[in-house]
């Protein structure tokens, strides 16, 4: 779609952690209104019981870019595009928005519930008690584990991790804390699959979870708990 000065302009929506039900009124809406709806398949599999017209535009890592080539194709003679993020659109889904930006003149965005905020619910703490590092990132990994490893040592807050499928995941990362220096008795939660039927949570020490040799979900989110909340 253009916009009223003739530049090109896409909606971002964030779509929530996987129970439409958690999908806003104005993202609802976006989808409804959209001639084309692109995101990866599975975050548009939470959207398509709201499509109503839309051509979809379903992408992988491997094609993200031709789809979003496409789309914006679409957009430039006169189509609107709604790009879906999974959860909330400024939790760690910066490439993507990067990706649309690079492309276009304007971006509308439209927040989702992230599943972060969702493991603040499970765990009944407030964000001003937690801190947030994401290992979902590309390059920089290394500098987030030695945050994390900083603000689980410091103890002032909660702090919820985002792990990074499949390399760094919530077994190799509780033992990378303890050969860093954290004490193994830290409690801590994994919750996997959040507010999907299948939800599950674990608690327990960090030795606890390094010892564990079961696969995690790739949709998991670690919470290390601060000392006095144990
Ligand atoms: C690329 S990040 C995007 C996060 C997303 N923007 C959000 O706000 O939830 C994807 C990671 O978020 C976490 N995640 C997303 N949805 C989840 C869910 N329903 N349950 C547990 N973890 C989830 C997992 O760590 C997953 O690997």
């Amino acid at each position: 779609m253009t916009s009223q000065d003739g530049g090109t302009r896409v909606t971002i929506i964030g779509v929530g952690p996987g129970d439409n039900g958690f999908l806003t009124l104005k993202a609802k809406q976006a989808v409804e209104e959209a001639d084309l709806v692109a995101g990866f398949a599975t975050v548009l599999n939470v959207v398509r019981p709201f499509v109503k017209n839309a051509e979809l535009c379903p992408m992988a890592y491997r094609d993200q870019e031709e789809v979003l080539d496409y789309a914006v194709g679409k957009v430039k003679q006169g189509k609107s595009l709604v790009v879906c993020a999974w959860g909330d659109l400024n939790v760690s889904a910066k490439e993507l928005l990067d990706r649309v930006r690079r492309r276009v003149d304007h971006v509308d965005l439209i927040p989702g519930i992230s599943s972060v905020q969702i493991a603040l619910v499970r765990s009944g703490i407030s964000l001003e008690h937690a801190v947030f590092v994401t290992l979902h990132v590309r390059d920089g990994a290394e500098s987030a584990l030695e945050e994390l490893v900083h603000y689980i040592k410091e103890g002032r807050r909660n702090v919820v991790l985002l792990p990074r499928p499949y390399d760094l995941m919530p077994a190799g990362i509780a033992a990378g804390v303890i050969e860093a220096g954290i004490s193994g008795d830290r409690q801590m939660t994994v919750f996997q699959r959040l507010t999907h039927d299948d939800e599950q949570s674990w608690s327990g020490s960090v030795s606890e979870c390094a010892a564990i040799t079961s696969d995690f979900s790739d949709l998991s989110i670690m919470v290390f708990h601060k000392p006095d909340s144990d």
